[in-house]
């Protein structure tokens, strides 16, 4: 028996250990100064200016569309299928239109050509997935962006650590997401942040956060939002929400940060052993994993075997190795009731590869300390189907 979870060990003893230590010393929990120190410890890391901790990768999706809509005006948003619901739903939420592009193969994010002939006079911006740890970025997206002034926003929830030209992805972007979900690169048990150089932005976002209040803001904007109708203390200027988090996960998160990039390492390491042991005539291995760091091992089957895929599903099944099909979010969004039932005009069928990967796809985990020799096992009862 094989015998493995998605993820394993993601929250150790000695993260315990600090948020013992903390409740001990400590009698206020609610946000406050270890948010901030895990702000600025996560801003270090990633190399933007500002970052804002919310309470899941989700709510930090919702804040992003939402302050795209209020500085930017509601318009199209050009999506993935294959990521998660909620980058879409918040899109949808805050009022703009999801434009659905295709997936390339090579790295399951948003195929560049898809994208640019998705444009039109209504795109706002393009709500980026980068995929199970891959770089979903190209030169030729960003730069046909930028001549065209439309946004880049990024979802960079499964791909802590990733690079595009030896620059983390989640800087390239107006705003960008990352979610510390259990299963994720890290974790502060639920949590994510929305990251920005950009003042505005930020500003908006803090006050999204938390129910739309200005007194979130820097003075410069408190002065300037203050309406002579309502208290300073009780002015809310947006329709916000609370999606804070709490002292207790930033406490998690600054004990947590201190090991990603070697765990990073070692889930590049185990990533590369899997791909170079895994068939190729059966199973897609030419990924590009230049700048990649998957938290998963990805299993596409070849030529639209779909006995094949049956097979893999049994075996995995047979040798407890926990999987999810069709990747993250369960391959192709646009087929989903939510985008269905709003926007009956979207065909899912026009994605062709995001719907070879919902028939053919799926992922086991990868974490820092899955054993080679189940890596090696695995890939040999797979070549063996
Ligand atoms: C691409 C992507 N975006 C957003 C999310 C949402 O993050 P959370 O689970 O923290 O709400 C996920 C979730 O796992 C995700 O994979």
């Amino acid at each position: 028996m094989i015998d493995f979870p998605l993820m394993h060990n993601n929250i150790l003893r000695e993260d315990v250990d600090a948020l013992v230590n903390f409740l001990k010393t400590s009698d206020r929990f609610t946000q406050g100064g270890k948010v901030q120190e895990f702000e600025k410890t996560w801003s270090g890391w990633l190399g933007t200016k500002y970052t804002l901790f919310v309470n899941s990768g989700s709510s930090a999706n919702y804040i992003t569309a939402h302050v795209l809509a209020e500085l930017y005006g509601k318009g199209e948003v050009i999506v993935a299928p294959i990521g998660w619901s909620s980058t879409i739903a918040a899109v949808i939420n805050a009022g703009h239109t999801p434009v659905f592009a295709d997936v390339n193969l090579k790295n399951l994010s948003l195929d560049d050509d898809a994208v640019l002939s998705k444009i039109t006079p209504k795109t706002k911006a393009v709500f980026l997935t980068h995929v199970l740890g891959f770089d979903g970025l190209t030169d030729k997206l960003l730069e046909t962006l930028k001549a065209k002034n439309i946004l880049l926003l990024e979802d960079c929830c499964e791909s802590h650590g990733a690079t595009h030209n030896g620059k983390k992805i989640g800087t390239f972007g107006k705003a960008s997401n990352f979610s510390f979900y259990y299963a994720h690169h890290m974790s502060t048990i639920e949590g994510g942040v929305v990251c920005t150089d950009d003042e505005e932005f930020y500003q908006y976002a803090r006050m999204f956060r938390s129910h739309g209040m200005i007194r979130e803001c820097n003075e410069e904007y408190r002065t300037k939002l203050q309406s002579p109708d309502t208290y300073p203390e009780f002015t809310f200027h947006v329709a916000g929400f609370n999606m804070r988090s709490t002292e207790l996960n930033a406490v998690i998160g600054l004990n947590q940060i201190k090991r990603l990039d070697e765990n990073n390492d070692k889930r590049k390491h185990n990533f590369d052993l899997y791909l170079k042991n895994l068939d190729g005539e059966k199973y897609f291995v030419d990924f590009d994993t230049v700048g990649s760091v998957n938290y998963a091992l990805i299993l596409i089957v070849k030529n639209s075997d779909k006995k094949l895929y049956e097979k893999v599903v049994n075996v995995l099944n047979e040798e407890k190795v926990e999987f999810r099909r069709g990747t993250a979010g369960g391959g192709n969004l646009a087929r989903q009731r939510f985008i269905k039932n709003v926007f009956p005009e979207i065909n899912p069928q026009t994605l062709k590869n995001a719907e070879y990967i919902h028939e053919f796809g799926l992922y086991v985990g990868n974490y820092p300390d899955l054993d080679e020799y189940k890596i090696l096992n695995l890939c040999k009862v797979l070549n063996a189907l």
